[in-house]
């Protein structure tokens, strides 16, 4: 009897924590989807960066940085980060279509750049990385908009474009989690909420000043940086701003 007491209790209280594991494993994948397209948007940023003084560059007017050219080394940017191909053969159906979905708009960004990026006789033509994801984001959501949104988005005192400007749930993550000395650094908040009545998950991804950023975004405060933009007087590891993942 008491055996078999002893089986029913383990056996309810399976019963009543399957669908909390079950909770905590789509919680799991949708950390991995928000950490995925945050890896693919970085390696992105990464190969404009890499590639900055050839841009910058007023002399050569074909610089063969072409999509294709671009592609290949975002999968390698991707590759050496993560040790993977943003492409490999175990991804879900959602993660493939998404991260297709991502390198494709790079692809057009750059391919529809090809006359700034090739401009002869302008050395700083403004194509940097933070431009670039801007435009990237917003071409993959004119195609998944209902299944995902990617922003990059700051403290309101530090948005430079409006675009940037963090709704009232990023706004509150930064403030309370990101800005809070406890915070640890590099972590990311994420929540199960709604968007205008729409169930979504959330994830914010903070991200820090490093050295290369200080050129625009440091020292002194209200000097102009070379975009034409007042400079905020950051200071290396301070808060830059996040990457805001929603999926639906
Ligand atoms: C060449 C100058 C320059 C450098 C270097 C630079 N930024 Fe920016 N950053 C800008 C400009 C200009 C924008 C506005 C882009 C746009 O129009 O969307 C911007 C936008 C941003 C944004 C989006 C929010 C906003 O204000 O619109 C973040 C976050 C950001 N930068 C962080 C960084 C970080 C982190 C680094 C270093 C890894 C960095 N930036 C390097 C010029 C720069």
């Amino acid at each position: 009897m008491k055996a078999f007491i002893c089986l029913l209790v383990i056996a309810s209280a399976l019963w009543l924590s399957a669908p909390l594991h079950r909770a905590m494993a789509q919680t799991a994948d949708e950390v991995e989807m928000g950490n995925r397209l945050a890896a693919v948007l970085r390696a992105g940023r990464s190969v404009v960066s890499n590639s900055q003084s050839l841009i910058n560059d007023p002399d050569i007017a074909d610089k063969g940085l072409t999509g294709d050219v671009f592609y290949e080394q975002v999968i390698e940017a991707y590759l050496e980060t993560n040790g993977q191909h943003p492409l490999a053969d175990d991804l879900s159906d959602r993660e493939r279509a998404l991260t297709l979905t991502q390198l494709d708009a790079m692809i057009s960004v750059i391919d529809e750049s090809q006359g700034l990026i090739n401009a002869e006789g302008l050395a700083f033509k403004g194509f940097i990385p933070a431009v670039f994801a801007r435009l990237v984001n917003e071409k993959f959501v004119e195609d998944m908009a209902s299944q995902a949104v990617v922003k990059v988005t700051a403290p309101m005192n530090l948005v430079r474009n409006r675009k940037a400007r963090p709704d009232e749930w990023e706004r509150q993550v930064i403030a309370e989690k990101f800005q809070d000395s406890a915070w640890p650094t590099g972590e990311a908040f994420y929540e199960a909420t709604t968007i205008n009545g729409k169930p979504a998950f959330r994830m914010l991804i903070p991200e820090y000043y490093s050295e290369s950023c200080l050129a625009c975004h440091g020292a002194p405060a209200g000097e102009t940086d070379v975009t034409g933009f007042p400079k905020e007087g950051g200071q290396l590891g301070d808060l830059a701003g996040a990457i805001s993942i929603s999926l639906f």
